[in-house]
């Protein structure tokens, strides 16, 4: 993994994603330990984001790193027509890693082509978001006891969802049976059924999630990716296809825990919220210590 970078689930064997997550319970121990002092990590967000940017910084300071960045492309010199190429040509003379999040599918493959530092790909469009995909593992792995076998239900937005798409590859390393539930419009691509279709992985299409959930293990839910429609009447029409409540949790099985890669719009109330099989709180705290692993791997601090 050493200088290696990140772009999508895959450039993972099964072994360094196990790695990976055991490292992290490591972090999760002692999350305070000083090996980037002489590190400067670059953040370059070209679309918006919360958790993955402030948990990697998070990260990076509890490792006693820098950071240098920006947050907004309106902050960047792309607004003044640089290409992205220009930026990380300059910003891997400036940093160590660049953890970078773009809305186009594929430009993260392409900043790790011509940096000269590895690249970490923090979400590129609908494509991938591996670094969400392994703090999910983390959390499934934690609270199940095990990757192996699970029923695993995904809802909501499957076609622009890229932690679906990252989620979907990794747990076939681990024999998922997988409940896809989305409006018409938003099922899971073609591509990915094939995907499974290849590993021999049983998968089924539902369009709601009401008579099967009891079979679940993780119920993992996600919102409708509004900036990712064309037409606003599109988003309109689907926005408020699903939402849990907490009633809805009766006869499920006393493992299921619920996730969400967050933000959260409506697809899950509030009322869900304090129920012990709600996670995704805890899910976003446990980005710090897998972000802690994946820098510690890439730099060679750890191995
Ligand atoms: N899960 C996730 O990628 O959240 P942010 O968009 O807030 O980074």
């Amino acid at each position: 993994m050493k200088n290696k970078s990140l772009i999508s689930i895959n450039d993972y064997t099964k072994e360094e994603i196990l790695r990976v997550l055991d490292l992290a319970g490591d972090f999760e121990k002692n999350p305070s330990q000083i090996l980037l002092a002489d590190k400067v990590i670059a953040t370059l967000f070209f679309e918006p984001s919360t958790r993955t940017r402030l948990s990697f910084e998070s990260a990076v300071n509890r490792l006693g790193g820098k950071i240098i960045g920006f947050s907004d492309t309106a902050s960047s010199s792309s607004t003044k027509g640089e290409t992205l190429k220009d930026t990380i040509k300059t910003v891997s003379n400036y940093s160590d890693l660049i953890i970078m999040r773009h809305p186009i599918e594929g430009s993260a493959r392409y900043a790790s082509e011509v940096a000269s530092v590895p690249v970490v790909n923090a979400g590129d469009g609908a494509n991938q978001h591996p670094t969400q995909t392994l703090l999910d593992l983390y959390s499934i792995q934690k609270t199940q006891g095990s990757l192996e076998n699970l029923n695993l239900f995904i809802v909501g937005d499957l076609k622009y969802g890229r932690t679906v798409h990252s989620l979907l590859m990794a747990m076939a390393l681990f024999r998922a049976t997988y409940y896809f539930i989305s409006p018409p419009e938003l099922k899971i691509p073609q591509e990915y059924k094939l995907f499974l279709d290849q590993h021999g992985l049983k998968y089924y299409e539902l369009s709601d999630f009401k008579e099967s959930i009891s079979e679940a293990d993780i119920l993992y839910v996600t919102r409708i990716q509004k900036e990712r429609f064309s037409d606003p009447i599109e988003y309109e029409k689907t926005k408020n296809a699903y939402v849990l409540r907490n009633k809805m949790l009766q006869n499920t099985r006393s493992n299921l825990r619920i996730l969400h890669p967050l933000p959260r719009v409506s697809e899950i109330d509030t009322d869900v919220d304090d129920n012990e099989k709600a996670y995704y709180f805890t899910q976003a705290l446990n980005g710090v210590y897998t972000r802690q692993a994946i820098l510690s791997l890439i730099l060679g601090l750890k191995n």
